[in-house]
């Protein structure tokens, strides 16, 4: 008897209504996986742009209908024979299966041990589910694709959204001066992760307010994105996050 689980899955591309309950098999755990039962499933850009027919849609067109779901944590409930890392019972989170069907909006899902760590004692299962993609893109940004230095006067644009709450805990953690814009309803939460300075970029035009920035993490695109490069000093380093 084949056992089945539920998920969230969408035949077409479109809005949030094409999303609908549905049964599957339950996954079986390669050699290289663990099972985990699913405790949280975070919702970012990439699914909502994906399911909507953008981001990522035109690659994972093949594989409709679709349950998506990269950003998940949970609790692991088989092992996989080659897995060392991982056992029955641990709590784990993970950005898996990135960028094909990670089939995470379930009740169980497989991924490969190795696209997961354990959540740190006394973080919660949604918190850790929420750790993922938005975090990794703020450490990247940092230390991969660009490289922020002790003493450099970064600009962080929607410091109180996913990614930006990340980033500028990640930029103090690496001793730069923080200059933070969001909304004034989301000051005292942006000063409460570190920022140095904060602008409420709905008051005043964050360019006639701060210049001479080393690095700026940009969310927005388009005019912003021209607006921040005037407020670079020369050789400085922008990244721009907008998936268009
Ligand atoms: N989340 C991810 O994992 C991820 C990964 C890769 C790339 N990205 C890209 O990164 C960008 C940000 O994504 P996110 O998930 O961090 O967004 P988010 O959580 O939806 O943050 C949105 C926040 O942006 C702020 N905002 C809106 N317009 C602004 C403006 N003109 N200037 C400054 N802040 C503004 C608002 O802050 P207030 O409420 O304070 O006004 C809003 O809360 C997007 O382009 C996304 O595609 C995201």
């Amino acid at each position: 008897m084949q056992l089945l689980m539920k998920v969230v899955a969408f035949e077409e591309f479109g809005a949030a209504g094409n999303l609908q309950l549905a049964d599957r098999p339950m996954p079986t755990c390669g050699p290289d996986d663990v099972l985990i039962k699913t405790a949280a499933v975070s919702v970012n850009p990439v699914d909502v742009k994906t399911r909507q027919g953008e981001a990522l849609a035109s690659q994972l067109e093949h594989a409709l209908p679709l349950v998506l779901g990269w950003d998940i944590a949970g609790k692991v409930v088989a092992v996989g024979r080659n897995v060392q890392n991982l056992s029955e019972g641990d709590d784990v989170f993970g950005m898996i299966l990135f960028p094909k069907p990670p089939n995470g909006y379930a009740q169980y899902v497989a991924a490969p041990a190795d696209e997961l760590a354990l959540i740190p004692a006394g973080v919660s299962y949604d918190a850790a589910a929420a750790s993922t993609l938005a975090a990794l893109t703020a450490w990247q940004a940092f230390t991969h694709f660009g490289e922020l230095k002790a003493g450099d006067r970064v600009l962080i644009h929607a410091a109180s959204g996913g990614v930006g709450h990340f980033a500028v805990q990640m930029a103090k953690h690496l001793g730069a001066h923080v200059i933070a814009t969001s909304s004034s309803k989301n000051k005292a939460f942006v000063e409460s992760l570190g920022a140095d300075e904060h602008i409420d970029y709905k008051a005043v035009k964050f360019d006639d307010e701060t210049g001479d920035i080393d690095f700026c993490l940009e969310t927005q695109g388009g005019p912003q994105f021209q607006r921040s490069v005037s407020v670079m000093r020369n050789g400085g380093t922008i990244i721009n996050l907008p998936w268009d």
